[in-house]
């Protein structure tokens, strides 16, 4: 039973940005509370092959900013691992570099689209070479003077907006993003803590090219993601009681909470603070038994990465769980949509994989046996979520994929499961 109050690790999307802003900016910036799990190291990495001095502390990292013109050209391939953020926020940045790049990953990174962002910088007039004509990585970007772009989104991607907005800081000429723009907004938002032109109108989003980034102090709060592993098993658990504070509550991404509400669940946020930009505070839930809902449109860029732990709470919710519109999840770093329906079929759970999402039907009665998280971190932490609330022996094959994005989760669960304070 999970039951106590807790923290977790800083937010991945917000580290890889603090990094990337403070390594744009001028004069050094002190990052508190960043995650320093696999994917954001990446970025680390890579910031320093391009020339950033960036020191680790045990609660900080402080990055020596070089200003937007002051990246040196990278002597070897930048190692993206099996970061999709890093590879893509970096096309962006070095589309404005005038120097030749060569971005790669590991076999997930280098089997996802990279066409998305690859076709609008290379509009904005950047060189970029690559796999299939630029639809795989590895990438090759000769980076140089970029003009400014007006683009409607056609995938709903924080990534390709950020690559965006990241190559239109020295553009000539504004960048106007539309179309599909609601994706998570950490970008936007700390662009603006920093000292960029950019603002959102309505439905479209601007930026104002000839800003310099100021260096600045970020607090990073706890992942809403990492969260959500354990806020949504216990929301559907009678008798579950969870509380996870200092997390980020950043709107466009608090839909699991919304579709967990509506299923039936007992959960109370409480906004804490802003900083940067960045709302944050605790979130703390009641397990009940749950009602099956649909999960469809609007919503799906709000709960995009919490769908796998989702589709946990629905095979312990009563009644049909429908999920649809959400195609993006064959794309991430493994196919999603397939990934949840084998493994979680093979302990007992009722569930079909849809072209676009899962129809997925509770109560389960999880069995025994062996699943695999196929080297994806937010499969792995879904199985591990379902061996720990199943009274049957579940192991789970490629679990240390958690490091990616939850280096401690093991220690967090385990506290959580002694009923003790954590974090
Ligand atoms: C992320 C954006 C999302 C998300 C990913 C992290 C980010 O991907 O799924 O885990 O930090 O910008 P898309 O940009 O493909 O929507």
């Amino acid at each position: 039973m999970l039951k106590g109050i807790t923290t977790v690790p800083g937010d991945k999307s917000i580290t890889h940005r603090a990094l990337i802003l403070a390594a744009l900016a001028e004069g050094t910036s002190e990052i508190y509370n960043p995650l320093s799990s696999l994917d954001c190291l990446s970025t680390v990495n890579c910031l320093r092959a391009l020339g950033v001095e960036i020191e680790e502390h045990p609660e900080k990292m402080v990055v020596h900013g070089v200003g937007l013109q002051g990246l040196q050209p990278p002597k070897e391939v930048l190692d993206c691992g099996n970061s999709g953020t890093t590879m893509r926020l970096l096309a962006g940045v070095l589309a404005a570099q005038p120097f030749l790049s060569v971005l790669s990953g590991d076999d997930s990174l280098t089997a996802r689209p990279m066409g998305r962002v690859v076709e609008p910088l290379r509009e904005m007039g950047a060189l970029i070479k690559g796999r299939m004509d630029g639809q795989f990585a590895p990438l090759a970007v000769r980076g140089g003077s970029l003009k400014g772009i007006t683009y409607a989104l056609p995938v709903a991607s924080a990534q390709v907006k950020s690559a965006l907005l990241l190559a239109g800081l020295t553009a000539r000429g504004e960048v106007r993003l539309t179309g599909k723009i609601n994706s998570r907004d950490h970008t936007e938002r700390m662009l603006a803590a920093f000292g960029a032109d950019v603002a959102r109108h309505g439905e479209e989003i601007v930026l104002r090219p000839g800003k310099i980034l100021s260096a600045r102090t970020v607090y990073v709060p706890g992942d809403l993601s990492s969260a959500a592993v354990f806020i949504a098993p216990a929301a559907a658990v009678p008798g579950a009681e969870v509380t996870i504070e200092d997390v980020g509550l950043n709107p466009t991404r608090t839909g699991f909470i919304d579709v967990l509400k509506e299923m039936g669940a007992e959960i109370e946020v409480v906004e804490k603070g802003v900083s940067g930009g960045e709302p944050w505070g605790s979130i703390a839930v009641r397990g009940r038994l749950l009602h099956g809902c649909t999960i469809q449109g609007e919503i799906i860029p709000r709960v995009i990465d919490e769908i796998p732990i989702l589709a946990v709470a629905a095979a312990a919710a009563q009644g049909t769980t429908v999920i649809k519109d959400a195609a993006e999840l064959r794309l991430k770093e493994s196919d999603r949509l397939q990934a949840l329906a084998e493994e979680l079929g093979k302990v007992g759970a009722d569930i079909k994989a849809q072209p676009d999402g899962l129809v997925i039907t509770g109560p389960t009665r999880w069995r025994g046996g062996e699943v695999d998280s196929r080297g994806d971190h937010r499969i792995a932490l879904a199985l591990l979520m379902v061996a720990a609330i199943s009274e049957e022996q579940i192991s789970v094959k490629h679990g240390d994929s958690v490091n990616v994005s939850f280096p401690n989760f093991q220690d967090v669960l385990r506290a959580l499961r002694e009923g003790k304070v954590g974090s």
